[in-house]
């Protein structure tokens, strides 16, 4: 009874609790494995950012559930944001999980299970479903253990939980709860040790990492917490790239945008949400910044590093967004040139505050407007991969690709996907690629052979 299965929906915070949960697992004599049907617990860390997404995750529960019919010692937990969201009214749909578990209660997992499988084997009567959604001081430093098979080339650090801010669309602070930092030295020694493990990358997680700490530890020569972190996993040897995600545009100030100049190991990569480019709907999305204010950030990044990859997030329809406010969107869109972008359509949120505003922008306007700007961004990013072509980009290899025989993948500091002929002994490497062929979300090269 120890195959533990996980799978993850949603950002790069919930695969890094899931990860560590994994490893948590691992350390108790867990085994965990890729597929699900060698699993004797599922486990499934989920998300509540739009409605869709729970609702994926509902059914996937639901269907797993009715397996227990034919397999009544299946185990199945459902962790994280949805967890957290909808709590115990879970069990009206999914009577037949054993666990719910919230999101600062991933490190009770192995414990929880324990139980579960102690009371299978006979040694009490199976418990009701456990639900453990408390909020617990100092959650933030229980994700710290990271999964050891082989070297993880790049790894996630989660470096705070929580969230503080108030955008009006956004259940996140619901489900995650106030912002909470790790000390400085925790998360150096956490790195430290993924270096030494063979990590050549490190992308800091954090709901707005340029919050990072502001409450708990002091500004230093006019450094933010932040640019303090970032200065010390500079240091760490053995790493090579530092990335994080995501930044917010408030507190976004020039000690951080200084950091691109400084910091040889920061990439020329940000993710930088923009959410809309009408400033009426900034407002009533709460988000404490004017467009203008947002280009003004990213034109002083691009002026102390040209060339840096931007990506971003918008969401299209919310309410009361109007064909003006969507064609200021369009246009700060294309004009900024992302290279990347995430783009969403409104979904309303139960227990934000812009649930009461409803959902007025009907779904084909926003399936119409989310159409144009991936058409834009197709053209911009296709433009940027093929402006490459000729070029050597520096490409930290890191591992086989899924396709094709021989052929490995890794990244461009810009975070670009490059695909590469190569052999599993230059896995980990900084390695210079010629970029040969490109479309809309990878480029093609070959190794530019160096002397020995
Ligand atoms: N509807 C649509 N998109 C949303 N996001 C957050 N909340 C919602 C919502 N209610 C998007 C934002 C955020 C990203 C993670 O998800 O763009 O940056
Ligand atoms: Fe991540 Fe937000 Fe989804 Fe939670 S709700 S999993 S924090 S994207």
């Amino acid at each position: 009874m120890n195959r533990v299965f996980i799978k993850t929906y949603g950002c790069q915070m919930n695969e890094r609790d899931s990860e560590a949960v994994a490893a948590m697992l691992r350390g108790k004599g867990y085994s965990i494995v890729d597929q699900e049907m060698d699993a004797d617990v599922i486990l499934l860390n989920t998300c509540s950012v739009r409605e869709q997404a729970e609702q994926k995750a509902i059914g996937k529960a639901g269907h797993i559930a009715s397996r227990k019919r034919k397999n009544p010692n299946l185990i199945v937990g459902v962790m994280g944001c949805m967890a957290q969201n909808r709590g115990a009214d879970l069990l009206d749909s999914l009577p037949d999980l054993d666990l719910i578990v919230g999101t600062q209660k991933f490190h009770r997992v192995p414990e929880h299970l324990e139980n579960v499988i102690a009371s299978l084997k006979g040694q009490g009567p199976r418990p009701d479903t456990i639900v453990d959604l408390e909020a617990e001081d100092g959650s933030q430093n229980t994700i710290d253990t990271h999964l050891e098979d082989g070297p993880q080339i790049t790894a996630f650090v989660s470096i705070m939980q929580g969230c503080n801010m108030n955008c009006s669309y956004c259940i996140v602070p619901k489900t995650r709860g106030p912002e909470r930092a790790r000390p400085i030295e925790a998360i150096v020694e956490e790195v430290e040790q993924l270096a030494a493990n063979g990590t050549r990358e490190v992308t800091l997680l954090g709901q707005i990492v340029n919050q990072y700490a502001v409450r708990e530890f002091p500004v230093v020569d006019r450094k933010s917490p932040f640019v303090q972190l970032l200065e010390r996993i500079n240091e760490i040897d053995g790493i090579e790239r530092i990335r994080f995600t995501s930044p917010h545009p408030v507190g976004f100030r020039e000690d951080l945008i200084e950091c691109y100049a400084r910091l040889p190991k920061l990439c020329e990569y940000l993710h930088f949400p923009m959410q809309s480019g009408s400033d009426r709907i900034l407002k009533a999305m709460r988000r404490p910044y004017t467009v203008e204010r947002f280009r003004r950030i990213i034109d002083r990044i691009r002026e102390v590093c040209p060339g840096i990859y931007i990506s971003t997030d918008v969401i299209v329809g919310f309410p009361g967004e109007t064909e003006e406010d969507f064609e200021l969107t369009r246009q700060h869109f294309d004009d900024i040139g992302f290279d990347m972008a995430y783009l969403f359509k409104y979904s309303v949120r139960p227990g934000t505050t812009a649930e009461p505003l409803g959902d007025p922008v009907p779904v084909e306007v926003k399936e119409e407007r989310n159409q144009i700007l991936i058409d834009i961004l197709g053209k911009n990013s296709l433009t940027r991969n093929e402006s490459l072509i000729g070029s050597v980009e520096e490409v930290l290899l890191e591992g086989p690709a899924r396709r094709g025989e021989g052929m490995y993948v890794g990244r461009t500091r810009g975070y670009r996907k490059v695909i590469v002929p190569a052999s599993p002994r230059l896995v980990g490497q900084l390695l210079p690629v010629r970029i040969e062929k490109a479309t809309i979300s990878s480029l093609f090269g070959q190794l530019v052979l160096q002397e020995e």
